[in-house]
């Protein structure tokens, strides 16, 4: 019901509980695709996982502590985008999202993450912002490059998906820093 309107008619809306099956057949969909980046699918067997995950997101959400949207063509679901549990006392959060593979390559994901940065400075007052990815993950990486933040650290193999360690790159935006 309120929702934030990207371009090209895709829309934000939070993830609700009757959500969960197009969720999760979202992620089954492109299981193997999204494995190879995000450790959570792996824990993600059935309906219930996904239904689970809404409900913590939607009390992170009541708590003021971030929160998980949908990003929306109408009643398709293209991917989702979130905020990890924000780090109050340092006013400093980290984005995550995914994407279905049809909707990569229009900056779907761009525009998302530019409409949630927005939201952590402007409504949540927070000071800094952070998009972390695998190295090798170019696609991702490109996201926060697109927008200006900055590439801060590379944590030699703090990142462990699909039996791998990977590099952790950490992009930051600082407040201050974001345009107007
Ligand atoms: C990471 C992920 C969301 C990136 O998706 P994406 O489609 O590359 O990102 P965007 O939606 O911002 O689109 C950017 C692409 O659209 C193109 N594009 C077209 N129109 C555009 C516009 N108006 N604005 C910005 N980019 C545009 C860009 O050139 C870019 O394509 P390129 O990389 O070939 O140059 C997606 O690959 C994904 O979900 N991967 C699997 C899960 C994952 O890795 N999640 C992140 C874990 S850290």
């Amino acid at each position: 019901m309120f929702t934030t309107p990207l371009r090209d008619g895709f829309e934000l809306k939070l993830l609700e509980e009757r959500h969960a099956p197009t969720a999760f057949a979202a992620v089954a969909r492109e299981r193997d695709r999204l494995r190879e980046w995000l450790a959570w699918v792996d824990a993600t067997h059935t309906e219930d996982d996904t239904l689970a995950f809404i409900r913590g997101a939607l009390e992170q959400f009541s708590s003021s502590n971030g929160f998980a949207a949908g990003i929306w063509s109408g009643s398709r679901l293209a991917g989702t985008i979130g905020l990890h549990k924000i780090d109050w006392l340092n006013r400093r959060v980290e984005i995550g999202y995914w994407l279905a593979r049809e909707f990569e390559g229009r900056g779907v994901m761009t525009d998302a993450c530019r409409a949630v940065t927005t939201h952590c400075f402007r409504e949540l007052g927070l000071h800094r912002v952070e998009i972390r990815c695998a190295a090798g993950n170019t696609r991702s990486a490109g996201v926060p490059k697109r927008l200006g933040f900055v590439l801060e650290a590379t944590l030699r193999e703090a990142n462990l998906v699909n039996g791998m360690y990977h590099d952790l790159l950490i992009f930051a935006m600082l407040q201050g820093n974001w345009p107007r």
